[in-house]
This record gives C-alpha cells, sequence and structure tokens, in this order.
C-alpha cells in the first residue's frame, strides 16, 4: 500500500563521476561575502567541474542557501549527472559541518524535490563522527524520511504522480569503514519503525479499529523475538482495567492492551525502560462529543501506541543493553448506548476511583491503567507519550512536545529530543492544578470541575502522576502537534504522521544504556 522504502547504501569516490539521475550537494550563504554562496563540503569536485561558476550560476537561478532551500539545476556534460540539486544548509558553518538537524531537514527536501528519479547520491558534509557526531545519521535518516509517501486508497493510478525516490547512495570518505557501516544498519532500522509509524497513524480509521490495530502490531513483532501479550476485551474486565474498559466499551470495536518486552541476551540485571503510549484509534469525544470541523485528524490519536509500538520494533533489531517494555493502550472513543458518560466512577487499575466529567478527556483513562501496568509489572524508568490536549498545541505548538514528570526526567528527554530534532521542553506539575482536580465522591476526578481550560495541559501530566509508582523515575510527553503534520511537506515531515517521537525514545534507551 505504502510506496516501498528506498533502497540506501554508502559509496565513495568522486561524485562528479556518478552516472546517477541526480547529485544532491549543499550550499552555505556566508554573510560576510556580499551574498556570495559556498558550495558545502562533499560538492569540491562539482564546483571544479563548473570551473568556478557554480556558486554564480546557483545565484542566478535565486539560490540564498537558506536551510531547506531547493535549487536544480541542469549540469549540460560538466559532471556524469544531467541534474544537481543544491540545498540550502545555512550560514558556513563554524565547525565542520552544519547542525545535525539543518542536515536532517535538508537531506530530507532534496530527496522529496527528486520524487520522480530512480538513482540519486548525495554528496553533503560528511566529515566523520568523531569531528562532528551524528552528521551521517542525520543525512541517512533524512533521505529515508524525506523519502517517505503513504500509499493512501485511491484506486486509480494519477497521472503526473511522481513515486518516491527508489534507490539512494550517500558518498562517505570510505565506504567500507565498520562505523559508516554501523550508522546504514542503524538508520535502515530506524527509518523503517519511523515509517512504520506513519503508516499506522495515516491509515484510515475504519481500517484501524483497536482490534486490527492490535493485530498489526503482533504481526510485526512476529519473528522479531520480542515477547507479545494481548489483552482483549474479556480480559481487561477480569483483570480490572477500568479506564480502558470505561473508554472502550462504547465502540463494537472492543479495546484492547498489547505489551511488547525486549530483554537482553546475556546481562544481569539490565535497567528496565517502559514505555507507555495512548492509542485511541479514533476519538469522536464519546457523549461529550468533539465539534464537527476537523474531527477526521483524530484519527491520528493513536500516535502514541504507534510510536511506542514502533520503537519496541527498532529495539528487537538494535538489541541494546536494556529491558524494554512497550504498553499499547488501545480503545476507540465512540458515543453510543454502551458509551462511558459524565459522572460515571470508574475503578481504575491501580484501584483508584476516578469520577468522570468528561468523556473526551479518554486518553488518561486509558493511559492511567497502561501506567498502572507498567509499575505493577516493575520499571526502573517510564515514559509515556500520547496526544492528550489540545493544551499542549495551544501552549508549544505544532513542532515542539510538552514534558512533564519529575524534573530530571524530564531534563533527559529534553536532552535526548534535542539531539534527535525532536524538540520537547519541560513544563511543570502544579499544586493547585491537582487541588481543581479534587472530587467530592471519588479519590480524584478526571478533569477539573469547573472544566476550566486554564493550564489544560498540565491538568493531564497532573492526572497521569497520580499513577506513576512511587519513587519510579518518569516523563509524559504529549505530542498532540508534533506527532501529525497538516501543512504542505517539509524538510523530511511528510504530510500525516512524523513518527515523533520515536528517535526521541530511542536515544533515551540508548541514554539509559550508556548512563544508567
Ligand atoms: N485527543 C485529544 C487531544 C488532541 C487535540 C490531540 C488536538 C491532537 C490534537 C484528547 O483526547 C482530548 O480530547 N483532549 C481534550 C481534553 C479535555 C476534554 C479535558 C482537549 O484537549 O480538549
Ligand atoms: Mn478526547
Ligand atoms: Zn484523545
Amino acid at each position: 500500500m505504502t510506496h516501498p522504502t528506498p533502497t540506501l547504501r554508502l559509496a565513495d569516490g568522486d561524485p562528479a563521476e556518478l552516472a546517477v539521475d541526480a547529485l544532491i550537494i549543499g550550499l552555505h550563504s556566508q554573510p560576510g561575502e556580499g551574498g556570495a554562496l559556498l558550495p558545502a563540503a562533499g560538492a569540491e569536485s562539482i564546483a571544479a567541474a563548473f570551473d568556478g561558476k557554480l556558486s554564480s550560476t546557483l545565484s542566478l537561478l535565486g539560490a540564498t542557501g537558506a536551510p531547506g532551500e531547493v535549487t536544480k539545476l541542469a549540469t549540460l556534460g560538466t559532471v556524469a549527472a544531467p541534474l544537481i540539486v543544491a540545498v540550502g544548509l545555512g550560514d558556513e558553518p563554524a565547525g565542520s559541518a552544519p547542525a545535525t538537524e539543518t542536515l536532517r531537514r535538508g537531506t530530507g527536501a532534496a530527496v522529496r524535490a527528486l520524487a520522480g528519479s530512480e538513482n540519486v547520491a548525495l554528496a553533503l558534509p560528511v566529515p566523520g563522527d568523531a569531528d562532528a557526531p551524528g552528521v551521517l545519521r542525520a543525512i541517512l535518516e533524512g533521505a529515508l524520511l524525506g523519502s517517505y509517501r503513504f500509499g493512501g486508497y485511491k484506486t486509480k493510478p494519477q497521472p503526473g504522480r511522481r513515486d518516491p525516490v527508489k534507490n539512494l547512495q550517500v558518498i562517505v570518505a570510505d565506504s567500507g569503514d565498520a562505523a559508516a557501516q554501523a550508522e546504514l544498519t542503524r538508520a535502515e532500522i530506524v527509518g523503517r519503525v519511523v515509517r512504520q509509524t506513519r503508516d499506522w497513524v495515516n491509515q484510515a480509521p475504519n481500517e484501524l479499529r483497536p482490534p486490527a490495530f492490535a493485530d498489526a502490531v503482533a504481526a510485526a513483532a512476529e519473528g522479531t523475538g520480542l515477547e507479545v501479550e494481548v489483552l482483549d476485551f474479556d480480559q481487561l474486565k477480569a483483570g480490572g482495567y477500568g479506564g480502558i474498559v470505561a473508554v472502550g466499551q462504547g465502540s463494537e470495536a472492543p479495546p484492547r492492551l498489547v505489551k511488547l518486552s525486549y530483554t537482553p541476551e546475556g546481562v544481569q540485571n539490565p535497567k528496565r525502560v517502559a514505555l507507555v503510549g495512548k492509542g485511541i484509534t479514533f476519538d469522536t469525544g464519546g457523549i461529550s462529543i468533539k465539534p464537527a470541523a476537523g474531527m477526521w485528524e483524530m484519527k491520528s490519536d493513536m500516535a502514541g501506541a504507534a510510536a511506542v509500538g514502533a520503537t519496541l520494533l527498532a529495539v528487537a533489531a538494535l538489541k541494546p543493553d536494556v529491558a524494554v517494555s512497550g504498553y499499547l493502550a488501545i480503545a476507540e472513543n465512540m458515543p453510543s448506548g454502551t458509551a462511558y458518560r459524565p459522572g460515571d466512577v470508574i475503578t481504575m487499575f491501580s484501584g483508584k476511583r476516578v469520577e468522570v466529567l468528561n468523556t473526551d478527556a479518554e486518553g488518561r483513562m486509558v493511559l492511567a491503567d497502561g501506567i498502572a501496568r507498567a509499575c505493577a509489572d516493575g520499571t526502573d524508568y517510564l515514559f509515556e507519550t500520547s496526544t492528550l490536549t489540545g493544551g499542549q498545541v495551544i501552549s508549544l505548538g505544532k513542532r515542539i512536545a510538552g514534558v512533564m514528570g519529575d524534573p530530571a526526567t524530564c531534563e533527559r528527554v529534553k536532552a535526548a529530543g534535542d539531539l534527535v530534532g525532536e524538540p520537547a521542553w519541560p513544563m511543570p506539575l502544579p499544586d493547585d492544578v491537582r487541588k481543581g482536580m479534587e472530587s467530592e465522591i471519588a479519590d480524584i476526578s478526571q478533569t477539573n470541575a469547573s472544566m476550566d481550560r486554564a493550564g489544560h495541559m498540565l491538568q493531564g501530566g497532573v492526572f497521569l502522576s497520580e499513577f506513576v509508582a512511587e519513587g519510579v523515575p518518569w516523563a509524559h510527553i504529549d505530542i498532540a502537534g508534533p506527532s501529525y503534520h497538516t501543512g504542505e511537506p517539509s524538510g523530511y515531515w511528510t504530510k500525516g504522521g512524523t513518527g515523533v517521537p520515536v528517535r526521541t525514545l530511542l536515544a533515551l534507551i540508548d541514554d539509559v544504556a550508556a548512563n544508567g
């Protein structure tokens, strides 16, 4: 259904002699040089073949070197490739390479612009990890993510619509270098699972209802070595998962809890990381129904669970020395004669009783059970991610995730996000927000009793904190904005699911593996 992942390999040698359909090079602006452009490292032989006229020609075509800008130039025999695509990488860097996210986005933009081409080579700055850590990784990721396109459901071929690039080669100093080859292997794994996340998010919600989503995750985990546990509706009821049952009971497509676990081989007492994801396959709001405008976007309300499932798939292949479990709390939030209602009091998996005030705050209901189950299994760290609140989008926008939890863990999430180009910002869990959630009749209200939207995102975090076992370092990552891209494609972000925060979760697992 979705377009195949392009082949990706490393190559070395002179890019000017490569007989590919197109060659991607980088282009810098030079603020000190009166607007003169500077071909980025990697493009030296191309510049030489143009006899000093490459920068001025690109300038004539309107290039400025601004990050992500794409300029195409027919080579008319000067080099073997008939087409050069110059991608802006911003001002000439102080060090040996531009920032990794600039490269990741630039690579994504250039590869996207080459849809319709078969064979593309990238001659971008790759100074080696000792000088500029993460540069090769960023280029490989940008190429694999920028070339994603959801297949969709059209019954007829689309004339004039060009398929994503088929074969990519990235030029490095030594393609046989073991570290470079290890980066290629890693990028193929990460690229595959981020693309998988996007596919799950982009799928139509009638096609990906809870049982189908759980089955798809279990099928993807088959043969990977992951242990898979799927709880069905009866098992959830019998197991006391009151939150997941309450949200799921309004739909004829019953809820699921999927647990995926990875145990490293030959590691005594490995650190344990639990990941919990919100998997609402469609969020109508339930009895507290949402307005019609834009409701379709709530097909992406399972982005957190998709990211957690995909992260476990990557972990199974990357094999870190950390034990990782993923919990996907999956339900469809529907209004019906069997739906839960405002006023219901629900006994949750943890034993706490929650007074429901708004059935549209369903994410925290299913997550509270996922979190409590993860804590009951035992974990050293807990990261939970969800499209939890519209308040996240209001406060931090479409690119930056909101992070709540204990301060040290929030800082680790922020650092991991900065490393991979998935920015996240720590937010507080204020006492007065908790006070506003006191219930007259139950242990806690699901939302602020006055339905006051002030500190909306924080309410979600405060509620979830009640279900984290004492002393477990944890963070809640609200991805309502960054998990789904509604505008035109940009950088390596295509339309729809973005795959955020898969790469952050993987960076956190690396961080725990390295630093405990
Ligand atoms: N899934 C939504 C949050 C959301 C909104 C995600 C926009 C992505 C984009 C969530 O279940 C929800 O409905 N939240 C309510 C909570 C409120 C009823 C307390 C919200 O944000 O308005
Ligand atoms: Mn909702
Ligand atoms: Zn929701």
